[in-house]
């Protein structure tokens, strides 16, 4: 197998005078040539981990590299090799997007070429004379993009590039993700849009509250049902036996429980022992919402310091 690309080994991030962490536990591997999403909720560690693998923030402990180089320590070996989209770049608001990325491309000794290159893999052909004001937030993050394609990265990190972007926006920056991945460049991309990682990663880490909670290819962490529909006359007794079984359960509705497990045997199995009958239970998956759902979850539900 290749080496990976990206590698991230029991990562952590603490801050100095405050309880807990923003990112513990936390791996990932993005294989050479995927487009691979890093999806998480909110909050979950996605920009913080981003920031300590770029050196713009010190991980409290862990291990990291990029083209199986270590990093920080060594990151100027390979910097020139990794784009990234992490905080909007500063451009010139009266200059046209081509000027802002001739101004870039010289100040970095890369060829005129490439910037019209890159203009044309953006999409923002045809509209690289209009005024950088004048652009719409989804060309501005395009030109972004751009920006970091001037010095033909290997390896394109980007934070949430379609925050706050229109649907056409959206639209548009996927499709230039997804051309990327095409073309063979490695991207990692973070989200906690379920829909984006589905439509435009190979592969996908699962985090919540820092820490990894499921890996793999996108066909396979969709194909598995992680949890079961359970419906119960007595649904407190059903919850009570599962409980007593180390299964979590949730409410679904007012009719049912939400049972963290792969297995329906665990279920009927514990039911079974306690004499609580069950009048349903049904697989919940098939897509990566109820994976990301259920992965969650069972997460919350364990979910203290380790
Ligand atoms: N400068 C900071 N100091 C302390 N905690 C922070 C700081 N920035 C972010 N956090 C906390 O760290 C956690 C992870 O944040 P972040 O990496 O921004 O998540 P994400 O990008 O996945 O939304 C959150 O709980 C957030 O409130
Ligand atoms: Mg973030």
């Amino acid at each position: 197998m290749a080496e990976p690309v990206v590698e991230i080994r029991g990562l952590r991030k603490e801050y100095a005078g405050r309880k807990g962490h923003q990112v513990a536990d936390l791996d990932l591997t993005v294989p050479e040539g995927e487009v691979h999403g890093f999806l998480g909720p909110n909050g979950s560690g996605k920009t913080t981990t981003i920031r300590m693998l770029l050196g713009l923030a010190a991980a409290t402990r862990g291990s990291m590299s990029l083209f199986g180089v270590p990093v920080p320590s060594r990151l100027p070996e390979v910097v020139g090799r990794v784009g990234a989209v992490v905080e909007s770049p500063k451009f010139s608001p009266s200059f046209t997007g081509r000027q802002n990325l001739l101004l870039l491309a010289r100040s970095v000794g890369v060829p005129d070429a490439r910037v019209d290159a890159a203009i044309e893999t953006v999409g923002l052909r045809g509209r690289e004379q209009g005024r950088y004001k004048t652009y719409s937030l989804g060309m501005k993050q395009r030109l972004a993009i751009a920006a970091t394609l001037l010095k033909d990265p290997r390896l394109l990190i980007l934070d949430e590039p379609t925050n706050g972007l229109d649907p056409a926006g959206i639209r548009e920056v996927r499709e230039v993700i997804r051309g990327l991945g095409e073309a063979g460049v490695t991207v990692l991309l973070s989200s906690h849009i379920l829909a984006e990682v589905q439509q435009v990663c190979t592969t996908a880490t699962i985090i919540g509250n820092g820490r990894t909670l499921a890996t793999g290819s996108v066909a396979s962490l969709i194909g598995a049902s992680t949890s079961h529909r359970v419906v119960a006359p007595d649904l407190a007794a059903a919850r009570t036996a599962l409980a007593a079984a180390g299964l979590s359960a949730t409410e679904d509705d007012a009719d049912g429980l939400l049972v963290a497990t792969e297995q329906p045997g665990e279920i009927t199995r514990a039911l079974g022992e306690a004499g609580v009958w069950l009048t349903e239970l049904s697989p919940i998956g098939g897509d990566l919402e109820s994976t990301f759902l259920s992965l969650t979850e069972r997460d919350r539900m364990g979910g203290t310091e380790r």
